[in-house]
Parts: C-alpha cells; structure tokens; sequence
C-alpha cells in the first residue's frame, strides 16, 4: 500500500505558516520552490554555490537531515544571520523520516 506523502511545515519570516507535501528524494530547496512558497530564491539551482536557500531547521529533525559537508560550510559562513540551526536546503534530501519537520526561512536571501 502507497504511503501517504510527508508533510513539512514551511514558516516565513513573517510567521506565515505553510504545511506542504514534500517528495521523498527530492531536496527540500526543490520541495519548497515546487509548494509556491515565497521565500527561497536558490540562485544557483541547486547546487550548493550561491547560499540564497537557507533555511533553519527544527532542531529535532537536524540529525535526520544529517550533517553540512565542507562546501555547504563555508557557504553558510557568509551568511549574518547564520544559526546553529543553519542548512541550505538544496543540500538537504528530503525522506520520510522527514514527515511533521518545521523548516524557518530567514528574513532574506543575499
Ligand atoms: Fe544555491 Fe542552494 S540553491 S546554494
């Protein structure tokens, strides 16, 4: 029997709240984008070179979405508003273990 899609919970800036279906295997930068939700300009497509996705994760989820590589990193390092909590989502896979994760968007994107 097909599993039920996971739900994300996509919180703006402004507190907007959005609870998307998110596809497995997909990155949660290109869940985001697809689901129309404002917030994430992802410059380069995805590939972990302009730091224009990030995204805070619920601190629960973190050690699911795994750990930042050297690249991801040092992209995050030119961020200001950069948190402990601090992915680019385009380097994040999204799976089903991701079911019920609440993702922040930053004020902006550089
Ligand atoms: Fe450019 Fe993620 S989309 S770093």
């Amino acid at each position: 029997e097909k599993q039920a899609m996971p739900t994300i919970t996509v919180i703006e800036f402004s507190g907007q709240d959005h609870t998307i279906d998110v596809q497995s295997g997909m990155s949660l930068m290109e869940n985001v984008v697809a689901s129309g939700v404002p917030g994430i300009d992802a410059d380069c497509g995805g590939a972990g070179a302009c730091g224009t996705c990030h995204c805070f994760l619920a601190e629960d989820f973190q050690a699911v979405a795994g750990e930042a590589d050297p690249m991801e990193e040092s992209m995050l390092g030119m961020r200001p508003d950069r948190a402990d909590s601090s992915r680019l989502s385009c380097q994040v896979q999204v799976s089903d273990d991701m079911d019920g994760m609440v993702v922040r968007l930053p004020e902006y994107q550089m």
